[in-house]
Protein backbone atom coordinates (compact mmCIF):
# COMPACT_ATOMS: atom_id res chain seq x y z
CA UNK A 1 0.00 0.00 0.00
CA UNK A 2 1.40 3.37 -0.85
CA UNK A 3 -0.84 5.42 -0.03
CA UNK A 4 -1.94 6.72 3.68
CA UNK A 5 -4.07 4.23 5.62
CA UNK A 6 -7.32 4.90 7.55
CA UNK A 7 -7.65 5.20 11.03
CA UNK A 8 -10.37 5.31 13.40
CA UNK A 9 -10.58 8.13 15.40
CA UNK A 10 -14.53 7.93 15.94
CA UNK A 11 -17.38 6.06 16.70
CA UNK A 12 -21.24 5.82 17.39
CA UNK A 13 -24.10 3.63 17.19
CA UNK A 14 -28.05 4.49 17.36
CA UNK A 15 -31.49 2.61 17.69
CA UNK A 16 -34.54 3.71 17.64
CA UNK A 17 -36.70 3.95 21.22
CA UNK A 18 -39.36 1.98 20.07
CA UNK A 19 -38.98 -1.61 21.79
CA UNK A 20 -40.49 -4.46 20.11
CA UNK A 21 -40.00 -8.09 22.24
CA UNK A 22 -40.28 -11.49 21.45
CA UNK A 23 -43.77 -11.68 22.98
CA UNK A 24 -45.24 -9.18 21.01
CA UNK A 25 -44.53 -11.32 18.28
CA UNK A 26 -45.89 -14.08 19.75
CA UNK A 27 -49.26 -12.61 20.23
CA UNK A 28 -49.73 -11.53 16.68
CA UNK A 29 -47.60 -14.36 14.70
CA UNK A 30 -47.40 -18.33 15.14
CA UNK A 31 -44.47 -18.24 17.03
CA UNK A 32 -42.92 -17.85 20.86
CA UNK A 33 -40.27 -16.56 22.61
CA UNK A 34 -38.79 -19.86 23.40
CA UNK A 35 -38.45 -20.53 19.71
CA UNK A 36 -36.63 -17.44 18.99
CA UNK A 37 -34.21 -17.19 21.69
CA UNK A 38 -33.34 -20.37 21.08
CA UNK A 39 -32.81 -20.45 17.32
CA UNK A 40 -31.50 -16.85 16.89
CA UNK A 41 -30.72 -15.78 20.45
CA UNK A 42 -32.82 -12.33 20.01
CA UNK A 43 -34.90 -11.40 23.12
CA UNK A 44 -35.96 -7.76 21.72
CA UNK A 45 -34.75 -5.37 18.96
CA UNK A 46 -35.48 -1.69 18.44
CA UNK A 47 -37.92 -0.91 15.33
CA UNK A 48 -38.58 2.71 13.84
CA UNK A 49 -42.05 4.50 14.26
CA UNK A 50 -43.62 4.98 11.18
CA UNK A 51 -42.30 8.14 8.65
CA UNK A 52 -38.85 7.30 9.78
CA UNK A 53 -36.63 6.77 7.50
CA UNK A 54 -33.00 5.55 7.12
CA UNK A 55 -31.25 9.08 7.07
CA UNK A 56 -33.00 9.36 10.09
CA UNK A 57 -31.23 6.89 11.51
CA UNK A 58 -27.90 7.74 10.17
CA UNK A 59 -27.65 11.28 11.03
CA UNK A 60 -28.03 9.94 14.83
CA UNK A 61 -25.03 7.81 14.56
CA UNK A 62 -23.01 10.33 12.41
CA UNK A 63 -23.44 12.66 14.90
CA UNK A 64 -21.94 10.43 17.17
CA UNK A 65 -19.31 9.43 15.58
CA UNK A 66 -17.99 13.12 14.65
CA UNK A 67 -18.72 13.86 18.14
CA UNK A 68 -16.87 10.83 19.27
CA UNK A 69 -14.32 11.98 16.90
CA UNK A 70 -13.58 15.35 18.10
CA UNK A 71 -14.13 16.95 15.06
CA UNK A 72 -17.02 17.68 12.76
CA UNK A 73 -15.41 17.51 9.74
CA UNK A 74 -15.44 15.21 7.22
CA UNK A 75 -14.40 15.14 3.34
CA UNK A 76 -16.26 12.06 2.21
CA UNK A 77 -19.41 10.56 3.62
CA UNK A 78 -20.29 7.00 2.70
CA UNK A 79 -23.67 5.60 3.66
CA UNK A 80 -23.64 1.41 3.82
CA UNK A 81 -27.39 0.69 3.27
CA UNK A 82 -29.93 -2.15 2.22
CA UNK A 83 -32.95 0.52 2.67
CA UNK A 84 -32.33 3.75 0.96
CA UNK A 85 -35.09 6.84 1.55
CA UNK A 86 -36.05 6.36 -1.92
CA UNK A 87 -34.51 4.46 -5.29
CA UNK A 88 -33.31 7.08 -6.91
CA UNK A 89 -31.15 9.42 -5.68
CA UNK A 90 -28.52 8.13 -3.07
CA UNK A 91 -29.43 8.89 -0.02
CA UNK A 92 -25.80 9.85 1.74
CA UNK A 93 -25.98 13.12 0.00
CA UNK A 94 -28.94 14.28 2.20
CA UNK A 95 -27.39 12.66 5.63
CA UNK A 96 -24.21 15.07 4.75
CA UNK A 97 -26.16 18.26 4.04
CA UNK A 98 -28.05 17.47 7.25
CA UNK A 99 -24.84 16.53 9.48
CA UNK A 100 -23.80 20.28 8.18
CA UNK A 101 -21.01 18.55 6.32
CA UNK A 102 -21.23 20.62 2.95
CA UNK A 103 -20.80 19.77 -0.69
CA UNK A 104 -18.74 16.94 0.05
CA UNK A 105 -18.53 13.65 -1.96
CA UNK A 106 -21.27 11.03 -0.68
CA UNK A 107 -22.82 8.20 -2.36
CA UNK A 108 -24.55 4.78 -1.05
CA UNK A 109 -22.71 1.62 -1.07
CA UNK A 110 -25.00 -1.40 -1.18
CA UNK A 111 -23.79 -4.67 0.00
CA UNK A 112 -26.55 -5.73 2.49
CA UNK A 113 -25.35 -7.16 5.73
CA UNK A 114 -21.93 -7.01 4.47
CA UNK A 115 -22.40 -3.54 3.58
CA UNK A 116 -20.30 -1.77 7.06
CA UNK A 117 -17.07 -3.70 5.40
CA UNK A 118 -17.47 -2.78 1.74
CA UNK A 119 -17.95 0.64 2.91
CA UNK A 120 -14.89 0.13 4.65
CA UNK A 121 -12.86 -0.65 2.03
CA UNK A 122 -14.20 1.90 -0.16
CA UNK A 123 -13.42 4.45 2.68
CA UNK A 124 -10.01 3.06 2.88
CA UNK A 125 -9.93 3.43 -0.55
CA UNK A 126 -10.85 6.88 -0.94
CA UNK A 127 -8.15 7.96 2.03
CA UNK A 128 -5.08 5.54 0.15
CA UNK A 129 -5.72 7.37 -3.41
CA UNK A 130 -5.39 10.83 -0.98
CA UNK A 131 -9.29 11.48 -2.36
CA UNK A 132 -10.10 12.45 1.08
CA UNK A 133 -8.40 12.93 4.46
CA UNK A 134 -11.22 12.21 6.79
CA UNK A 135 -14.48 10.06 5.88
CA UNK A 136 -17.40 9.55 7.40
CA UNK A 137 -18.80 5.76 6.95
CA UNK A 138 -22.20 5.14 8.29
CA UNK A 139 -23.94 2.12 8.00
CA UNK A 140 -27.81 2.67 8.67
CA UNK A 141 -30.56 0.23 7.62
CA UNK A 142 -34.54 0.86 8.35
CA UNK A 143 -34.26 -3.15 7.78
CA UNK A 144 -38.21 -3.36 9.09
CA UNK A 145 -39.76 -1.30 6.70
CA UNK A 146 -38.61 -4.20 3.62
CA UNK A 147 -40.10 -7.23 5.98
CA UNK A 148 -43.19 -8.80 5.67
CA UNK A 149 -44.95 -7.96 9.10
CA UNK A 150 -46.61 -11.86 8.47
CA UNK A 151 -43.60 -13.96 7.75
CA UNK A 152 -42.97 -15.26 11.22
CA UNK A 153 -39.46 -16.63 9.49
CA UNK A 154 -37.80 -13.31 9.09
CA UNK A 155 -40.05 -10.86 10.94
CA UNK A 156 -38.53 -11.82 14.39
CA UNK A 157 -35.20 -11.65 13.15
CA UNK A 158 -34.46 -8.15 11.40
CA UNK A 159 -34.21 -4.96 13.39
CA UNK A 160 -33.66 -1.19 12.88
CA UNK A 161 -30.28 0.57 13.44
CA UNK A 162 -27.16 2.75 12.30
CA UNK A 163 -23.64 2.78 13.70
CA UNK A 164 -20.72 5.09 12.01
CA UNK A 165 -17.14 5.46 12.07
CA UNK A 166 -14.90 8.30 10.79
CA UNK A 167 -11.53 7.38 9.47
CA UNK A 168 -8.70 9.77 9.21
CA UNK A 169 -5.59 9.22 7.12
CA UNK A 170 -2.54 8.40 9.19
CA UNK A 171 0.00 5.48 9.40
CA UNK A 172 -0.17 1.64 9.05
CA UNK A 173 1.16 0.99 12.43
CA UNK A 174 -1.08 3.55 14.52
CA UNK A 175 -3.92 1.85 16.85
CA UNK A 176 -7.19 2.21 15.11
CA UNK A 177 -5.31 1.73 11.13
CA UNK A 178 -7.46 -0.51 9.55
CA UNK A 179 -6.08 -3.86 8.68
CA UNK A 180 -6.18 -5.89 4.79
CA UNK A 181 -9.78 -6.53 4.04
CA UNK A 182 -10.80 -9.60 2.40
CA UNK A 183 -14.18 -9.36 0.27
CA UNK A 184 -16.08 -11.84 -1.65
CA UNK A 185 -19.32 -12.43 -3.52
CA UNK A 186 -21.33 -15.19 -5.63
CA UNK A 187 -24.31 -13.95 -7.60
CA UNK A 188 -25.35 -17.49 -8.33
CA UNK A 189 -26.71 -17.65 -4.73
CA UNK A 190 -28.51 -14.29 -4.95
CA UNK A 191 -31.69 -15.83 -4.61
CA UNK A 192 -31.39 -16.83 -1.03
CA UNK A 193 -31.47 -13.35 0.15
CA UNK A 194 -33.32 -10.83 -2.29
CA UNK A 195 -36.55 -8.41 -2.35
CA UNK A 196 -37.91 -10.01 -5.59
CA UNK A 197 -40.00 -6.43 -6.91
CA UNK A 198 -39.00 -2.94 -7.30
CA UNK A 199 -36.16 -3.29 -9.14
CA UNK A 200 -35.74 -2.97 -13.04
CA UNK A 201 -36.30 -6.52 -13.74
CA UNK A 202 -39.89 -6.27 -12.57
CA UNK A 203 -39.83 -2.49 -13.42
CA UNK A 204 -39.42 -3.36 -17.59
CA UNK A 205 -42.42 -5.45 -17.69
CA UNK A 206 -44.83 -2.92 -16.96
CA UNK A 207 -46.86 -4.79 -14.61
CA UNK A 208 -46.81 -3.63 -10.54
CA UNK A 209 -45.09 -6.38 -8.74
CA UNK A 210 -46.69 -9.59 -7.82
CA UNK A 211 -48.21 -9.70 -4.45
CA UNK A 212 -45.70 -10.35 -1.86
CA UNK A 213 -42.37 -9.63 -4.38
CA UNK A 214 -41.75 -6.10 -2.35
CA UNK A 215 -40.81 -8.09 0.66
CA UNK A 216 -37.55 -9.35 1.62
CA UNK A 217 -37.10 -13.03 1.47
CA UNK A 218 -35.06 -15.50 2.72
CA UNK A 219 -33.86 -19.10 2.61
CA UNK A 220 -32.29 -19.66 5.83
CA UNK A 221 -31.63 -22.51 6.32
CA UNK A 222 -28.89 -22.35 3.13
CA UNK A 223 -28.35 -18.61 3.92
CA UNK A 224 -27.32 -20.37 7.62
CA UNK A 225 -24.59 -22.97 5.78
CA UNK A 226 -23.21 -20.25 3.83
CA UNK A 227 -23.04 -17.65 6.47
CA UNK A 228 -20.61 -20.19 8.64
CA UNK A 229 -18.66 -21.10 5.89
CA UNK A 230 -17.78 -18.46 4.35
CA UNK A 231 -17.06 -16.31 7.17
CA UNK A 232 -15.13 -18.33 9.23
CA UNK A 233 -13.17 -18.90 5.58
CA UNK A 234 -13.02 -15.20 5.04
CA UNK A 235 -11.91 -14.49 8.55
CA UNK A 236 -8.84 -17.08 8.23
CA UNK A 237 -7.67 -14.74 5.68
CA UNK A 238 -7.75 -11.62 7.43
CA UNK A 239 -6.31 -12.76 10.08
CA UNK A 240 -3.73 -14.58 8.12
CA UNK A 241 -3.04 -11.30 5.72
CA UNK A 242 -2.58 -9.14 9.08
CA UNK A 243 -0.09 -11.11 9.96
CA UNK A 244 -1.42 -13.10 13.41
CA UNK A 245 -2.53 -16.04 14.92
CA UNK A 246 -5.80 -16.96 15.21
CA UNK A 247 -5.04 -17.26 19.08
CA UNK A 248 -3.92 -13.56 19.31
CA UNK A 249 -7.32 -12.23 18.48
CA UNK A 250 -8.65 -10.32 21.18
CA UNK A 251 -12.02 -9.29 20.39
CA UNK A 252 -14.05 -11.45 17.61
CA UNK A 253 -17.23 -9.25 16.11
CA UNK A 254 -19.03 -11.02 13.83
CA UNK A 255 -22.40 -9.53 11.60
CA UNK A 256 -25.58 -10.48 14.14
CA UNK A 257 -27.19 -12.63 12.33
CA UNK A 258 -27.88 -15.47 14.50
CA UNK A 259 -26.28 -16.64 17.98
CA UNK A 260 -25.96 -19.98 16.62
CA UNK A 261 -24.13 -18.96 13.54
CA UNK A 262 -21.51 -16.64 15.90
CA UNK A 263 -20.94 -19.58 17.88
CA UNK A 264 -20.11 -21.90 15.32
CA UNK A 265 -17.79 -19.79 13.60
CA UNK A 266 -15.90 -18.80 16.83
CA UNK A 267 -15.51 -22.30 17.51
CA UNK A 268 -14.68 -23.23 14.24
CA UNK A 269 -11.87 -20.10 14.37
CA UNK A 270 -10.60 -20.91 17.98
CA UNK A 271 -11.94 -18.11 19.32
CA UNK A 272 -13.03 -19.01 23.09
CA UNK A 273 -16.65 -17.47 24.21
CA UNK A 274 -15.49 -14.82 26.40
CA UNK A 275 -13.77 -13.03 22.97
CA UNK A 276 -16.67 -12.83 20.87
CA UNK A 277 -18.79 -9.65 21.34
CA UNK A 278 -22.68 -10.19 20.62
CA UNK A 279 -25.39 -7.37 21.19
CA UNK A 280 -27.79 -9.78 19.16
CA UNK A 281 -30.12 -10.59 22.38
CA UNK A 282 -31.22 -6.96 22.79
CA UNK A 283 -31.07 -5.42 18.63
CA UNK A 284 -31.57 -8.83 16.24
CA UNK A 285 -30.42 -8.05 12.94
CA UNK A 286 -29.45 -4.98 12.03
CA UNK A 287 -28.60 -5.33 8.48
CA UNK A 288 -25.85 -3.06 7.53
CA UNK A 289 -25.48 -1.35 10.89
CA UNK A 290 -24.93 -4.49 12.65
CA UNK A 291 -21.16 -4.70 13.27
CA UNK A 292 -20.51 -0.86 13.96
CA UNK A 293 -23.14 -0.94 16.25
CA UNK A 294 -21.70 -3.79 17.74
CA UNK A 295 -18.33 -1.96 18.10
CA UNK A 296 -20.21 0.83 19.17
CA UNK A 297 -21.89 -0.73 22.13
CA UNK A 298 -19.11 -3.27 22.97
CA UNK A 299 -16.33 0.19 23.45
CA UNK A 300 -18.82 2.39 25.64
CA UNK A 301 -19.87 -0.94 27.45
CA UNK A 302 -15.99 -1.42 28.27
CA UNK A 303 -16.35 -5.34 26.47
CA UNK A 304 -14.13 -3.61 23.56
CA UNK A 305 -11.22 -1.62 25.00
CA UNK A 306 -7.86 0.49 23.01
CA UNK A 307 -5.21 -1.86 22.26
CA UNK A 308 -7.10 -5.06 22.07
CA UNK A 309 -6.72 -6.79 18.66
CA UNK A 310 -10.11 -6.94 16.81
CA UNK A 311 -11.31 -9.32 13.76
CA UNK A 312 -14.07 -8.07 11.83
CA UNK A 313 -16.73 -10.22 9.72
CA UNK A 314 -20.05 -9.80 8.50
CA UNK A 315 -22.16 -12.04 5.61
CA UNK A 316 -25.15 -11.05 3.67
CA UNK A 317 -27.52 -11.21 0.30
CA UNK A 318 -25.87 -10.88 -3.05
CA UNK A 319 -24.51 -13.15 -1.66
CA UNK A 320 -21.20 -11.09 0.37
CA UNK A 321 -18.80 -11.29 2.75
CA UNK A 322 -15.88 -9.72 4.54
CA UNK A 323 -13.51 -10.09 7.31
CA UNK A 324 -10.63 -7.68 8.14
CA UNK A 325 -8.33 -6.52 11.39
CA UNK A 326 -7.78 -3.76 13.27
CA UNK A 327 -6.19 -2.75 17.04
CA UNK A 328 -8.85 -1.03 19.02
CA UNK A 329 -7.56 2.93 19.51
CA UNK A 330 -7.76 5.08 22.20
CA UNK A 331 -11.95 6.39 21.67
CA UNK A 332 -14.59 7.18 23.91
CA UNK A 333 -17.54 5.29 21.33
CA UNK A 334 -20.49 7.23 21.52
O1 LIG B 1 -28.05 -11.31 7.90
C1 LIG B 1 -27.83 -11.94 6.67
C2 LIG B 1 -27.49 -13.38 6.83
N1 LIG B 1 -28.54 -14.07 7.51
C3 LIG B 1 -28.29 -15.22 8.12
O2 LIG B 1 -27.16 -15.65 8.13
C4 LIG B 1 -29.44 -15.95 8.73
C5 LIG B 1 -29.25 -17.43 8.53
N2 LIG B 1 -30.36 -18.26 8.95
C6 LIG B 1 -30.83 -18.36 10.23
O3 LIG B 1 -30.41 -17.63 11.11
C7 LIG B 1 -31.81 -19.45 10.54
O4 LIG B 1 -31.90 -20.31 9.44
C8 LIG B 1 -33.22 -18.94 10.90
C9 LIG B 1 -33.20 -18.26 12.28
C10 LIG B 1 -33.72 -17.98 9.84
C11 LIG B 1 -34.18 -20.11 11.01
O5 LIG B 1 -33.70 -21.05 11.98
P1 LIG B 1 -33.56 -22.60 11.61
O6 LIG B 1 -33.16 -23.28 12.84
O7 LIG B 1 -32.67 -22.70 10.40
O8 LIG B 1 -35.02 -22.99 11.27
P2 LIG B 1 -35.61 -23.59 9.91
O9 LIG B 1 -35.66 -22.55 8.85
O10 LIG B 1 -34.90 -24.87 9.62
O11 LIG B 1 -37.07 -23.91 10.38
C12 LIG B 1 -37.35 -24.89 11.39
C13 LIG B 1 -38.82 -24.84 11.69
C14 LIG B 1 -39.70 -24.80 10.45
O12 LIG B 1 -40.85 -25.57 10.69
P3 LIG B 1 -40.97 -27.06 10.08
O13 LIG B 1 -40.84 -26.89 8.59
O14 LIG B 1 -39.85 -27.82 10.70
O15 LIG B 1 -42.31 -27.47 10.54
C15 LIG B 1 -40.08 -23.35 10.34
O16 LIG B 1 -41.29 -23.14 9.68
O17 LIG B 1 -39.11 -23.63 12.43
C16 LIG B 1 -40.19 -22.96 11.79
N3 LIG B 1 -40.07 -21.54 12.04
C17 LIG B 1 -40.56 -20.95 13.14
N4 LIG B 1 -41.22 -21.44 14.21
C18 LIG B 1 -41.58 -20.57 15.17
C19 LIG B 1 -39.47 -20.60 11.29
N5 LIG B 1 -39.57 -19.40 11.87
C20 LIG B 1 -40.25 -19.58 13.02
C21 LIG B 1 -40.67 -18.73 14.05
N6 LIG B 1 -41.32 -19.25 15.11
N7 LIG B 1 -40.40 -17.39 14.04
Amino acid sequence: MTGPAAVLTGIGGYVPPNLVTNEDFARRLDTSDAWIRSRTGIARRHVIEPGTATSDLAVEAGTRALKSAGDDRADALVLATTTPDQPCPATAPQVASRLGLGRIAAFDVSAVCSGFLYGLATATGLIAARVAERVLLVAADAFTTIIDPEDRTTAVIFADGAGAVVLRAGAVDEPGAVGPLVLGSDGELSHLIEVPGGGSRQRSTGLPPRPGDQYFRMLGRDTYRHAVERMTAVSGEAVERAGWRPAEVDRFAAHQANARILDSVGERLGVPAERRLSNIERVGNTGAASLPLLLAQSAAEGRLAAGQRVLLTAFGGGLSWGAGTLVWPSVEAL
